[in-house]
């Protein structure tokens, strides 16, 4: 089963309202990118940025998951869609602009998966091209193991969400999300959804290496504009392609 087959019906009304994630997204290409004709979502789910991004670049999507793009295509219809790996994508073709936002990255379970993805987004860049990435940081994965599960009401069911911390070597942060979604089938039957999904997270020094030889860091920024750190609930990047 691919990650997200059972909560991709329900993702876009049990989680956060996409857009500031667009508006940061956006922010980055004015500011470092502004002249950009193509941009290519890594993790691109059920479309949300790319529905809501102003850029008038030509939107590619990619995502592994067939249950999540068929929502994106539904919604947001000029954008090409491919489902594929972000570890290992090849698509033959380079862009001005990728975007791996909402701890999509966090989504690769290993360090190797992680400078994989990095080395693909370097050979689909342009010369100069924009990358920008958040992660989940390990203070946050941390911080969202030790909360209580959430528990989140909404119009046709219940969704509780239990994240679990482990510490692995080297100081990474690994969590175990398990999703259940009680959908109300009748006034008094739920039916139960159950989806388990991995996330990662590597202190920012590895994720500074990581980038060092391919990528000029033009910003590392915390959700107000200050310095992250691995405290930060997350850590965005504007990362330019180094020749
Ligand atoms: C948290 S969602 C973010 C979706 C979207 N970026 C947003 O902001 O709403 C993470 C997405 O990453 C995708 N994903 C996880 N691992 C992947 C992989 N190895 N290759 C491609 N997509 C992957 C999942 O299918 C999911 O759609």
């Amino acid at each position: 089963m691919v990650a997200y087959e059972r909560f991709a019906a329900f993702y876009d009304v049990v989680m956060d309202d996409p857009g500031p994630r667009a508006v940061r997204v956006d922010a980055a290409i004015e500011r470092y990118g502004p002249g950009a004709t193509s941009l290519l979502e890594l993790g691109c789910g059920t479309g949300s940025i790319l529905a809501r991004l102003t850029t008038g670049a030509a939107l590619t999507g990619l995502d592994r998951s067939p249950e999540m793009l068929a929502i994106a295509a539904a919604k947001v219809p000029r954008a090409r869609l491919v489902e594929a790996d972000m570890r290992s994508f090849d698509l033959g073709e380079r862009f001005d602009v990728i975007t791996c936002v909402f701890d999509s990255i966090n989504h690769l379970l290993d360090v190797a998966s992680w400078a994989s993805l990095v080395g693909c987004v370097h050979r689909h860049l342009t010369d100069g091209g924009l990358f920008v990435v958040d992660v989940n940081s390990v203070g946050e994965l941390r911080r969202l193991g030790n909360e209580p599960p959430w528990v989140y009401d909404f119009d046709g069911g219940t969704a509780i969400i239990d994240v679990t911390f482990a510490e692995g070597d080297g100081g990474l942060g690994l969590t175990d999300w398990d999703i259940r979604i009680f959908e109300r089938v009748t006034p008094t039957r739920f039916e139960l959804h159950h989806e388990r999904i991995g996330e990662l997270a590597l202190p920012l020094a590895r994720v500074r290496e990581l980038v060092a030889d391919r990528f000029e860091v033009l910003e590392e920024v915390d959700e107000d504009g200050l310095p992250a750190t691995d405290d930060s609930v997350k850590a965005y990047y504007a990362l330019r392609r180094r020749d």
